[in-house]
């Protein structure tokens, strides 16, 4: 099963970044961890940070075909990217959204995702280990 863990803007800041809201790990500090808890499970994983809408856009596109699923914390662009939507619907990869922090708890303008109506599934609120949590869950879900 091949995988494709997508960040959006400023996460590449993660560790510096309001370390209040998003925690002290570092996004390559977060990657390695994942990247062994990825093996464990038999998932072969790749890597994708960007701030640039455009490069995400192309990224998911250019999974068509070679990717079984998507992990996105499309970050920002989660609450404004109709872009991003419909890139993710024009590969038809099955994909979860990830937030590291509870949007449900923040201000209004968080709590709209223009994503997680056509997800298989949303986490938020549990930090980094929520990724860990989606690839568990997308293994699950094409395992059975
Ligand atoms: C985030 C939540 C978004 O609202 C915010 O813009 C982010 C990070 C999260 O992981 O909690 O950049 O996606």
């Amino acid at each position: 099963m091949n995988l494709l863990l997508i960040n959006g803007p400023n996460l590449n800041m993660l560790g510096k970044r309001e370390p209040e809201t998003y925690g002290s790990q570092s996004l390559e500090q977060i990657n390695t961890d994942i990247e062994q808890y990825a093996k464990s499970l038999g998932v072969t994983i790749s890597f994708v940070q960007s701030n640039a809408e455009h490069v995400l856009i192309d990224t998911i596109h250019d999974a068509f075909q070679k990717i079984d699923f998507i992990v996105i914390n499309p970050s920002a662009f989660t609450h404004t990217s109709v872009a991003l939507r419909d890139a993710l619907l024009s590969v038809a990869i099955p994909f979860i959204e990830v937030h590291l922090s509870n949007v449900h708890a923040r201000e209004s303008f968080r709590q709209h995702s223009y994503l997680s109506d056509v997800a298989q599934g949303v986490i938020c609120g549990l930090g980094a280990q929520g990724y860990k949590f989606a690839i568990a869950a997308a293994k699950n879900l094409l395992d059975n």
